[in-house]
């Protein structure tokens, strides 16, 4: 069993930080900051939304004012269709009636989307505002907080807006997963499987080999410190090597090329992004097959320990036009080439170019074979 608090360090040469994972961490935050250097003059910017700021907004602020500092709540509403550039401006104004200087603090108390629209407002208030992601949900424990990205969605496409800001400290309370529905859960699972196929193979068995992974209350408690542990260290370890995304960094949207096109275009919010995600590894398996990449048993496992986690698994019938569209536009463009992450084995995935009519072909085959 591994000691609580675990502190994973996320090395980078000018913005390193730590990722601290721990039970009841959100009665620990006001030393983290003075730990930190933070002064208790420091204006403190809560940004949340209406059911996580419901369960949890209380306890951080009482701990904050415990430590002697103050701060501020602003509550947005939930949701990925709220992940906009308006919801920006609605912290910039906050910002603005509050005051906030260069060296405030926002911190981020939810899932990937109060997060990244955090991250985002602290990224370009003033140029840049520190900010502290605390996540509420699995999915923005295991990957949203980690690494610096930060942004919006356009309608045209998601996260098209953003910047890289990193966080002065992320951190992980696990006793908040206690309220977070089951759905939200096995959406957080999916980033989980991504971890182990991308570069964790002993973390895809561990999986494999548990009883249930459907929920929280059926999951062995010592496998989620494992998780939470085994996924910072993997995604540290990466944004490490590639801040910037100018290359490696690119094989943590594993099964999200194809996740973000059926986002955009079932409408934000239909489904949920972990399960996009994981339909767009089924798809990424599926092209790997067809490019003799990976075998049809290590396909074949992907597919088994997805549907275990309870995720979808089908692909639902796309408009080809729109779906070879919304791909030019995302963000794995590069001259006209769209990169595609395609798994080799459990624990290894390369990045591959496909040509435009390859691509086609290959949508068009997934559209007769939807069943949806
Ligand atoms: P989310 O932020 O929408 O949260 C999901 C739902 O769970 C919301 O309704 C929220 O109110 C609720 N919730 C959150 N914590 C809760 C808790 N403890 N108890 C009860 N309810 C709770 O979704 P998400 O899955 O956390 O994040 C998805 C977003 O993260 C997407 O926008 C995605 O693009 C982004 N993302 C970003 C990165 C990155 O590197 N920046 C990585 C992965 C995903
Ligand atoms: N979730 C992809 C990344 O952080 O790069």
């Amino acid at each position: 069993m591994k000691q609580t608090p675990i502190r994973i360090k996320v090395d980078l040469t000018n913005n390193p930080y730590e990722v601290v994972i721990g039970k009841n961490l959100l009665k620990q935050i006001g030393n983290e900051l003075l730990a930190l250097g933070f002064k208790q003059s420091t204006k403190i910017l809560i940004v949340s939304n209406p059911v996580v700021a419901k369960e949890y907004a209380n306890q951080l602020i009482q701990n904050l004012h415990l430590a002697g500092f103050t701060a501020k709540l602003l509550v947005l509403e939930a949701g990925e269709s709220q992940k906009n550039i308006k919801s920006i401006g609605y912290i910039h104004d906050s910002s603005y009636e509050q005051k906030l200087e260069r060296n405030s603090l926002m911190i981020a108390l939810g899932g990937g989307v109060v997060g990244d629209m955090t991250g985002f407002a602290a990224a370009t208030w003033l140029r840049g505002i520190p900010f502290v992601q605390i996540p509420t949900t699995l999915l923005a424990m295991v990957d949203a907080s980690v690494g610096g990205k930060t942004g919006v969605n356009h309608p045209k496409g998601k996260n098209l807006i953003g910047a890289f800001h990193q966080p002065k400290l992320v951190l992980i309370d696990p006793v908040t997963l206690k309220t977070l529905p089951d759905r939200e859960f096995r959406a957080g699972i999916a980033e989980v499987i991504k971890y182990g196929v991308i570069g964790d193979k002993k973390l895809f068995e561990l999986l494999e080999n548990a009883k249930d992974i459907k929920n929280l209350n059926s999951i062995d408690k010592e496998l989620i410190i494992e998780i939470l542990y085994r996924s910072v260290k993997s995604k540290a370890k990466i944004v490490e090597q590639d801040e910037r995304e100018s290359g490696l960094r690119a094989i943590l949207n594993y099964g999200h090329t194809f996740g973000h096109v059926i986002e955009t275009l079932e409408g934000y919010g239909v489904w949920i992004h972990g399960e996009a995600v994981s339909i767009g590894m089924i798809v990424a398996g599926e092209l790997a097959i067809k490019k003799n990449l990976w075998t049809i048993e290590d396909n074949q496992r992907q597919k088994e320990l997805l549907l275990k986690a309870g995720l979808p698994i089908h692909w639902p019938k796309l408009n080809i036009t729109k779906v070879l569209e919304t791909l030019t536009t995302d963000k794995k463009v590069k001259d006209g080439n769209i990169k595609f992450i395609l798994p080799k084995s459990i624990g290894k995935v390369i990045i591959d170019d496909i040509d435009n009519e390859e691509i086609k072909k290959f949508i068009y085959n997934l559209n007769q074979a939807s069943n949806c």
